[in-house]
């Protein structure tokens, strides 16, 4: 019945578009593999399509944009994906997010010689069988994490890195590439990064250029030393650690925090760019996570409602996040919430007023004006 209903929609609109919206069709495609029922809406997509196609094709384009009648259709087909494709699709996702297997899968992880890089080789090593690569610049740490991983059986190797240095990071991918035991990296984990705080007339010029060397071309560097294997093959995942202080700037953090935004246009950046040029099979994972017991924080920090986060959970958490191929994660994820939903809403008067109940702190004392020798 339904599969009837679907032909004569289709034959009714005309099936001869070159599709306006090659995504819709890409959604389509996905629903048609997940029940009989979306049979119906893949032929009512292809068809409603075929019919706004025809409606924007007789409208006349406007200098730099399209005419108000293809805005119109526009925004109609978006509403029509956004209602009955990509929200389900989504959906579907999330409720069946397995995890990946990633044994034997070469995880190169930068900054794994010490903190929270150190113990994602452990965990990805010893609990899922990984292979993994530190690239560090701490010799003595990164050999040290190596060393007690493979005393409990697992593999690991680890290269002297400096991820400010593009050089360097095409070189140890050159290294990884070449070694037998080792071979094609298939996921990346940008974490190596500094915390370079202070208010924003009292943070060195040394300490500033660094913190955004290391936080931000770090990034870049790996991300370019490593991806055009990946994108050759069409498969491989590249996941960044962030930080809640990528949307959240704050009075000692105009280093630290504007270098962790960054890493959100980074990636978001990335993943439309391989979204528009079709290689589906790399995945891009970002991480956002909350204060964690490591030797960065050095400062207490202080909330009204979280607190500093163990290492093993937020690293549980970011190892979830990566076999889930999750987009985005936060840890812990009430942060999403705040972040995503509540904040962008906030006017100026409320804005304070929420930073305030909320009292996210991290640095000395605040000096006030009337106080400081400026
Ligand atoms: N600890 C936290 O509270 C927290 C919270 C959110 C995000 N993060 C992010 O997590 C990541 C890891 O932080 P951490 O707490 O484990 O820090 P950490 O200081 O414990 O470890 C950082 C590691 O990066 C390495 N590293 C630093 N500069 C490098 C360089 N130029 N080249 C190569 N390696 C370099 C260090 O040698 C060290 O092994 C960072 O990107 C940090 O911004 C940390």
């Amino acid at each position: 019945m339904n599969v009837r209903l679907a032909i004569w929609i289709t034959d009714w609109f005309g099936d001869s578009a070159d599709l306006y919206f090659e995504t819709l069709q890409a959604d389509v495609a996905y629903f048609t593999s997940v029940s009989r029922f979306q049979t119906l809406v893949n032929s009512c997509a292809v068809a409603f399509k075929s019919a706004l196609q025809k409606f924007v094709e007789s409208s006349a384009r406007m200098a730099g944009r399209p005419s108000l009648g293809a805005r119109i259709a526009r925004t109609i087909a978006y509403l029509f994906q956004l209602l009955f494709c990509s929200i389900w699709k989504d959906l579907f996702h999330s409720l069946s997010w397995k995890r990946k297997c990633v044994q034997d899968q070469v995880i190169v992880i930068t900054g794994g010689a010490m903190g929270i890089g150190k113990r994602l080789a452990e965990m990805f090593a010893l609990e899922h069988k990984a292979k993994v690569v530190i690239l560090d610049q701490n010799e003595a740490e990164a050999l040290k994490t190596v060393a007690g991983i493979r005393d409990r059986g697992a593999t690991a190797h680890s290269f002297v890195c400096d991820v400010t240095n593009p050089d360097d990071l095409r070189q140890c991918a050159a290294k990884i590439a070449e070694n037998p035991a080792l071979g094609k990296a298939d996921i990346i984990i940008c974490n190596a990064g500094i915390s370079g705080f202070g208010l924003i007339l009292d943070v060195s010029d040394a300490m500033l250029k660094k913190t955004l060397d290391v936080n931000v071309l770090g990034v870049f560097n790996t991300i370019r030393a490593f991806l055009g294997p990946m994108i050759s093959r069409n498969q491989g995942h590249v996941v960044t650690i962030g930080s809640i202080c990528g949307f959240a700037g704050d009075v000692y953090g105009s280093a630290y925090c504007s270098s962790k935004y960054a890493v959100r246009g980074i990636m978001e950046s990335l993943e439309n760019e391989l979204h528009d040029r079709d290689i589906t099979g790399v995945r891009c994972t970002t991480v956002y996570p909350y204060f964690t017991e490591t030797a960065m924080v050095t400062y207490e920090p202080t909330s009204t409602f979280y607190n500093v986060i163990p290492l093993d959970k937020c690293i549980r958490s970011i190892v979830d996040a990566v076999l889930k191929e999750k987009r985005t994660s936060f840890i812990p994820s009430t942060f999403f919430f705040i972040f995503y939903i509540v904040k962008p809403f906030l006017s100026k008067h409320s804005f304070f007023a929420s930073r305030k109940w909320l009292n996210f702190r991290y640095g000395p004392p605040i000096v006030k004006t009337a106080d400081a020798v400026v």
